[in-house]
């Protein structure tokens, strides 16, 4: 008799034979529609300068990154994350520039927005490290180290002008204690209820960071392990999840992605609101200088890391393919 819950009968080789059988078969499917694709805009450039651990990745003058943002909506990306990289010299400790309408985050969101409109939903991160001298993400107190609730005060006005600037979401990403409720609030307050909160909700310490800092310029020495969170921790996230849900997140993130695929599948389990997931600088980095060398497929690789971000579990998912993978499928 034959077994058909078992070999011979059972043969899972059928459901690979061609093409469009595996394409029918799949569980998961990238769209354009998930990405979203995070920039960089430099103050005092006249030309795009290339990351050098980030090849194919610019830091963009005011024009380039118009620019970038008219080629992702063409190419159906949903929404472009902004990080802005002031002159050296107008960093100071309380990150001032972060706040100013004029800071060159808050030039860049009113450049994008006239360019791009409705069309793409335009995000910022909320984040002091890019416009403080020291790095870090937040304030620092006497002792020199990072000061949550005063670090608050700044993330919420930071808010507003991100708002004001015309930012249809802000993107926390300092791992501050409360700052989604007060970010909330501060937005509540100025009647913008209509901004979202994008939620770094779950960002671990990680190496896999390096080539951020240069994209950004940072002044870090140091790292950031009194605020984010230590990779041999996952009890945690659901902590920081259901912290930021109570607070008033709209969307929650997970961060960095790769490396932490377990995370992401319990997160996006727990979670009532959309979940993204942030493929960052390193990950990128590692398949580019891989690739380079020829010690794999490029194309294949950033497909498989993507799809396996989305198996994971994310509606969304920031990369620095967007645009590129969005084209393609
Ligand atoms: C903080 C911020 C960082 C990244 C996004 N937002 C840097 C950090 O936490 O050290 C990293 C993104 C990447 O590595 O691609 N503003």
């Amino acid at each position: 008799m034959t077994r058909y819950g078992s070999f011979p009968g059972s043969r899972p080789r059928r459901l690979r034979t061609t093409p469009v059988m595996r394409r029918m078969v799949a569980e998961n499917r990238l769209h354009p529609a998930d990405l979203i694709l995070p920039a960089f805009v430099r103050e005092g450039i006249d030309a795009p300068q290339e990351i050098g651990s980030m090849p194919g990745v610019y830091q963009h003058t005011r024009d380039s990154l118009k620019k970038a943002a008219a080629e992702a909506v063409e190419a159906g990306v949903s929404a472009i994350m902004l990080f802005g990289v002031p002159l050296d010299e107008k960093k100071d400790a309380a990150g001032t520039v972060g706040t100013d309408a004029d800071g060159i985050l808050q030039v860049a969101l009113r450049d994008v927005r006239a360019e791009v409109g409705d069309d793409l939903i335009v995000m910022s991160d909320l984040c002091l490290d890019e416009f403080t001298d020291h790095g870090h993400c937040g304030v620092l107190d006497e002792h020199g180290r990072v000061d949550n609730d005063a670090t608050l005060e700044r993330y919420a006005e930071m808010a507003q002008v991100q708002a004001d600037a015309g930012a249809h979401v802000v993107g926390p990403s300092g791992m501050m204690d409360g700052q989604i409720g007060v970010i909330r609030d501060a937005l509540d307050q100025i009647g913008r209820e209509d901004v979202g909160v994008l939620a770094y909700s779950v960002k671990y310490s990680s190496a896999f960071f390096g080539p951020f800092r240069e994209a950004v310029a940072s002044s870090l020495q140091g790292d950031r392990k009194t605020y984010q969170q230590d990779p041999a921790n996952a009890r945690e996230s659901l902590r920081e999840l259901a912290l930021d849900l109570e607070e008033g997140a709209d969307m929650v993130m997970v961060k960095p992605a790769g490396p932490y695929l377990d995370i992401l599948a319990k997160v996006a389990e727990a979670s009532d609101v959309p979940v993204a997931a942030y493929q960052i600088s390193g990950e990128y980095a590692m398949i580019e200088a891989a690739a380079q060398r020829g010690w794999i497929d490029r194309d294949a690789a950033i497909m498989e890391s993507l799809t396996g971000i989305k198996r994971a579990g994310a509606s969304m998912i920031l990369t620095y393919w967007a645009t590129e993978v969005a084209r393609k499928l």
